[in-house]
Order: C-alpha cells, then structure tokens, then sequence
C-alpha cells in the first residue's frame, strides 16, 4: 500500500513549488519528445499529477489517460481548462489498470523512486507494458544516483530549506523539506525514495518484455554520457 505524500496542502501548493519545472525551455522540449513518440496515438501519464506535463501534451493534440495516487493532486488537475479531455483513474501505478491500449506510456520527474521497493518498481514496468500496444513505448525521466555525498542542499530560502539524503547501500534516499512561514519557526516533511541505476531499469524493462531503444541526457536528446545527471530513457514493447 503506498503512502500519498501528495495530499492536501502540498497537492495546493505542488506548481508553486516546482514553477521552474513549468519553465518554456524544461517543458517545451519534453512535450515535443512525447508528442513524436505517441506519434498519434493515445498516450498514458503514470503519476500525472497536477497535469504539468500532459495539459500541453494534449494541447498538441495527443489523447491523454493519467493514472494517479493523490486525488487531491487530481483536484488540482481538474480546475484547469482542457483537464476535461484527460481521463484520469485514481490508483497505484504499479496495479492500477486503465481500458484501452496505448502507443506511450511516459512517468516523468523522478517519479520513478516514489515507488520505494524494487518489486514495486518492477510491477510499474509490467503495469507500463500491459497497457502497451505491440511496438509501444515506455519513457522514463529519472536522475542518476550519485555513489557517495550522502547530504546535498538543493535549496536554501527563508521559507524553504531543501536537503537530500542518500544511502548508496540501500539505494534509499529522502528528500528533506523544512519550510517555514516567518523564518525562523521550520516544519520538516520528509519524502522517501528508490534511487534506481539505469542498467537496472534496463533489466525491469527486460522483465516486462522490453527493450532499450534510447537514452538521452535530457529531453534535447543529448547524448548519456559519465557526466550525466539524469536520462531520460525508451523502452520499446517487441
Ligand atoms: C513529482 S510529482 C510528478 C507529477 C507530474 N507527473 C509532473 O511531472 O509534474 C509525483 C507524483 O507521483 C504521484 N505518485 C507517487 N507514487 C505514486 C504511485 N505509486 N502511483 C501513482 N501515483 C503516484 C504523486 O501523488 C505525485 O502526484
């Protein structure tokens, strides 16, 4: 049973806090790799969320499902104008099924390591592949995880103090984030995570009867390199 760490008021204040993810030059090129490889066909956002990515996608004309743990992150989806095109079901993305067959299956933004045991894991893979035509492909973009800082401060305000926490034993990390409405009074929300390698995602997409047909560094399709940070990766169903 999976935790909703996306409930309430973090549901209300998710795309103010990650406005730089909402940035022409982050999504533009991310809607353009999606739009080509839905390529027509329908498209299934695991973890959708407040709709960041999939109301532009389906702005450009592409027909969106979305599966998604938090109907308060929904609720926020639904408010906008064009979430009446997306059909979104209320559920665990590793067994939660939609009807239909889809030509992309994409899960986006580290969403990934929400899932916090590799069997987990391994059953989003089946679950991607199931709802996948023959040919069909899975888009994953998620970070590398780094072998050794075990703390890294990602951001430092006044109202909002972000640290990551990272054991490379366990492949287990938490995102720490303390806010504070005057400064100096903090409360701490701690989010859990799997850090996945890529050559291990490479194996639960083998499990899940796929292949590795890309791997980019960004959504600019820059090559994965040993300096990379993050990839965004496509699986393709034989
Ligand atoms: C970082 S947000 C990403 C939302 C959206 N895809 C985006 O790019 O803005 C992570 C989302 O994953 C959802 N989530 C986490 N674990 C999930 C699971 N097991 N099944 C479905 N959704 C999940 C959370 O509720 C949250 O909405």
């Amino acid at each position: 049973m999976q935790t909703n760490y996306f409930d309430g008021d973090v549901a209300v204040g998710y795309d103010a806090g990650v406005a730089a993810m909402f940035a022409p030059n982050v999504l533009g090129p991310t809607i353009d790799v999606l739009a080509e490889l839905a390529d027509g066909q329908a498209a299934l956002e695991l973890a959708i969320g407040t709709g960041r990515v999939a109301l532009p996608l389906s702005e450009r004309g592409v027909h969106l499902h979305g599966i998604e743990l938090s109907e308060a992150m929904v609720d926020q989806l639904r408010a906008k104008p064009g979430a009446e095109r997306i059909d979104v079901a209320i559920g665990d993305m590793a067994t939660t099924r939609v009807d239909g067959r889809f030509g992309l299956v994409f899960l986006v933004f580290n969403t990934i390591g929400n899932v916090t045991a590799q069997d987990g894991q391994v059953a989003v893979f089946e679950n991607a592949a199931a709802h996948l035509q023959p040919g069909g492909r899975f888009v994953v973009e998620v970070g590398v995880p780094h072998l050794h800082d075990r703390f890294d401060v990602f951001n430092h305000t006044d109202e909002h103090v972000g640290i990551d926490e990272y054991d490379a034993a366990t492949q287990r990390s938490w995102s720490h984030h303390y806010s504070s409405a005057d400064g100096e009074t903090y409360h701490r929300r701690s989010i859990p995570f799997r850090k996945v390698w890529p050559a291990e995602l490479d194996l639960m997409a083998r499990i899940a009867g796929m292949r590795l047909e890309n791997r980019w560094s960004d959504w600019d399709r820059t090559p994965f390199t040993n300096e990379s940070t993050k990839h965004v990766s496509v699986w393709r169903k034989a």
